[in-house]
């Protein structure tokens, strides 16, 4: 059965960055049977959000605007992978990417993609892949995505054309992740849950239920996916290493009473 990929391409472009995922789709083809599918987001129609907070509090079908952020979450829900890909624009994500991650801005409320592989791909002159990585790494783990890769590699120019050397440490630094995501997609099941992971459970948890009809959309999708259930761990049932949710329990336990402070002096 064939796997399917899907990439989001943060530039404007089909230059270094659609390149490096082309090159990246090469060496996936050699190994697995892919159905591959790029969205440039320059062709897609995304809105900018405009700060309403109809998605966060009632629910992402509140939203006013009429554009492809959807369509492009099903996309997603659909694909077994996802490659974020971007170049570093002043030393961060593309206007773009970040366009298409405002508008889907309500996943980091009700986190979904539990099933899907990322892979996080950027292109530099010169400096800021940490941060795009860093970045991109917070948003696809939030989002539910078990991140398999990461990849940041040079392109052009900045002092002239590329070296050998560098072109070579690219292409190296392009297989080293085509495999990792690879292995994780063939693998299928989850890897285990780090400790940014697992607190991120925590203090979603802590409003989603503390809030209560003060934030509905989050309560019901929460109470729906039995996340709010006493004793539950994780999003999903993986192992879930017994320090973390013991400091998970802790963080949770301290924003709840915060919560509930705060409301408390609000209604005074
Ligand atoms: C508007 C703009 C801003 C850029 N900012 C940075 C930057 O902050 N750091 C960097 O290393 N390269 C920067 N670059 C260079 C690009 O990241 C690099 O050339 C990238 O590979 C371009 O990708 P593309 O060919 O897919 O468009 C910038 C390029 C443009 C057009």
């Amino acid at each position: 059965m064939s796997m399917k990929v899907l990439v989001i391409m943060g530039s404007p472009r089909k230059g270094n960055t659609y390149r490096a995922t082309e090159r990246i789709r090469e060496i996936i083809e050699e190994n697995v049977p892919v159905e591959w599918e790029t969205v440039m987001l320059k062709d897609a129609h995304l809105e900018d959000c405009l700060g309403c907070y109809q998605c966060f509090e009632k629910g992402e079908e509140y939203c006013s605007l009429d554009d492809d952020a959807s369509l492009l979450e099903q996309k997603m829900k659909e694909a077994d992978g996802v490659i974020f890909a971007t170049p570093v624009y002043g030393f961060q994500v593309s206007s773009l990417m970040k366009l298409f991650i405002d508008r889907h801005s309500y996943i980091f409320h009700r986190p979904r993609f539990f099933r899907q592989k990322a892979l996080l791909l950027t292109t530099a002159g010169m400096a800021g892949t940490s941060d795009v990585l860093k970045y991109l790494d917070l948003v696809a783990r939030i989002w539910g995505f078990d991140v398999a890769a990461q990849v940041g590699i040079w392109s052009h120019a900045t002092f002239g054309p590329l070296p050998p050397y560098v072109i070579q440490e690219n292409e190296k630094k392009l297989r080293k992740a085509a495999d990792a995501f690879i292995t994780a997609l063939k693998r299928g099941t989850r890897s285990r849950p780090k400790l940014f992971d697992v607190l991120g459970f925590h203090i979603g948890r802590a409003p989603s239920d503390e809030l209560g009809e003060l934030a509905p959309a989050d309560r019901h999708y929460w109470a729906d996916q039995g996340w709010l259930d006493k004793g539950r761990r994780y999003y999903v049932d993986v192992p879930i290493n017994p320090l973390y949710h013991a400091l998970g329990g802790m963080v949770e336990w301290y924003l709840r009473r915060t919560i509930r402070r705060d409301l408390q002096a609000v209604s005074e």
